[in-house]
């Protein structure tokens, strides 16, 4: 029999073992695994190794930001960076713009991503409102139409969501078999620090990171935890940044509730002193929560290496440095509260983990595997994604694991006129990725037409 494609000789890495083999694909799907196969078109992959494509579970794209302000990405340049970096799904956010509904928001970004996209997508919600409509009825259609899942936050004016609140939305994710994503920051802490701040005169882009400081994502991560343990409803704790934090989510695992964590590139790779560059320059850093220091960098890396993360995602949110609609908004030199927040990275989670974790021998090539794909299609529900087995989607990475490269802005295929990474020394890096059996991308070019479609999910395999 032939298959459609076969790819010989890789290395082929599952999140439970790694075996070399040829992977026949056959209509799009993963067909057979084994020697001796045979395809219309065949990959020599000699030398390199088969992932399952990289899924990121958390990127913002073109989400409205504030009067004025603009995502550096749309659907096409989003999902071609992500291709680039090695990845066939992307999970971006479904926010409604004000006077919106959440079915309306819905509707609208997938017409923004129909006939756009290099990878597949598939959204999250985000509820910024606990209104009847939104949770009564919205809500419920929305997930019955595979959105299983959606973050609230403890942050943000206009955005956040008050305890009593967030409990309700749990009670719908409860009742209608969808997971929610929790961003854990305690805005009234946040704001007393960010006043005191700027009456002061401390109005710098590292300030951003002086007023959000590791007890605020403590505390909230703590009550995050405790509210999930109260409606009696699994949580993901979404970008945890430090070693606290982290340790709040052990204990209430240790009290029996089901609570699963992200984390992401800065928190291994950035610190606060990114922040303190010269002049406007710390901008390109801010990101809620900021990045840290090389302590807490320890201590995300020894829960990457016990296994205390589900999932490492890159939560891309891009703005251009150099642009008033992006970091250089209206009133953001005069303080860091206008800067918008937010960095790039779908392009670089993957080289950045391979390189830092698996290179430096911290993680295995099969904790790299479920920590960016496996996990992420099991928890939210991707079931035709995530692994290279026989009858899922042929959604494969070959990487190369000598290559070396400094990552630069120059190589990026992303809509921000910037990277955080500049200069930052990689080994490994992606050379095809490969969406439902067609290459995507090959040796850092975009390849074909953009076919990615809309995943539609089932129920989170991690709710009862
Ligand atoms: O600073 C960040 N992370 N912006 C994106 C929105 C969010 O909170 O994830
Ligand atoms: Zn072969
Ligand atoms: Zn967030
Ligand atoms: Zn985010």
């Amino acid at each position: 029999m032939d298959f459609d494609t076969v790819i010989h000789g890789a290395r082929v890495v599952s999140s439970s073992g790694a075996t070399n083999c040829d992977v026949g694909i056959l209509d799009g799907r993963i067909a057979a695994l084994g020697a001796g196969l045979n395809g219309v078109e065949s990959i020599d992959a000699e030398g390199l190794i088969a992932l399952p494509g990289g899924i990121d579970s958390h990127v913002h794209i073109a989400q409205p930001s504030g009067p004025g302000i603009e995502m550096a990405d749309d659907f096409a340049s989003a999902t071609r960076a992500a291709a680039c970096g090695g990845n066939t799904t992307v999970m971006p956010f479904c926010l409604p713009d004000d006077g919106q509904t959440l079915r309306e928001a819905a509707a609208a970004y997938l017409a923004k991503a129909q006939g756009q996209c290099l990878t597949d997508v598939s959204f999250h919600l985000i509820v910024k409102s606990a209104d009847p409509v939104t949770l009564g009825q919205d809500l419920p259609a929305l997930i019955a139409l595979g959105m299983t899942s959606f973050k609230v936050f403890m942050t943000y004016r206009g955005m956040r969501l008050t305890d009593a609140e967030i409990l309700r939305v749990m009670d719908v994710a409860r009742e209608h078999g969808a997971l929610t994503m929790v961003h854990a920051e305690n805005e009234d802490a946040i704001e007393f620090l960010r006043e005191k701040a700027e009456r002061s005169g401390r109005t710098q882009p590292v300030q951003h990171a002086r007023t959000r400081p590791v007890p605020v994502e403590r505390e909230a991560t703590h009550r995050a935890t405790t509210l999930a343990e109260v409606a009696d409803v699994p949580v993901m704790i979404v970008h945890v940044s430090n070693g606290a934090a982290l340790d709040e989510i052990q204990r209430a695992r240790a009290r029996g509730v089901r609570v699963l964590a992200e984390t992401c590139p800065q928190y291994i790779t950035l610190t606060a002193d990114d922040l303190d560059r010269a002049g406007f320059e710390g901008a390109k850093w801010v990101c809620s929560p900021p990045p840290r220091d090389t302590q807490e960098q320890a201590a995300i890396w020894a829960g990457l290496e016990q296994g205390a993360f589900d999932v490492f995602s890159s939560d891309h949110c891009p703005f251009r440095f150099a642009d008033t609609a992006g970091k250089d908004a209206p009133g953001a030199r005069a303080s860091f509260r206008n800067i918008p927040n937010g960095i790039p990275g779908v392009e670089t989670r993957l080289p950045i983990l391979f390189s830092e974790g698996v290179g430096k021998g911290r993680i295995s090539l099969e904790a790299f595997a479920a920590l960016t794909a496996t996990n992420h299609a099991r928890i939210y529900g991707l079931d035709r994604k995530g692994s290279i087995a026989i009858g899922k989607d042929a959604d494969i990475v070959l990487w190369d694991p000598a290559m070396t490269r400094k990552v630069t802005q120059d190589d990026l295929h992303h809509g921000s006129d910037y990277t955080p990474w500049e200069g930052f020394d990689v080994t490994g890096w992606p050379v095809r990725t490969i969406l439902r059996g067609r290459t995507v991308m090959l040796n850092g070019i975009p390849q074909g037409s953009p076919e990615g479609v809309h995943v539609a999910r089932t129920k989170p395999q991690v709710m009862p």
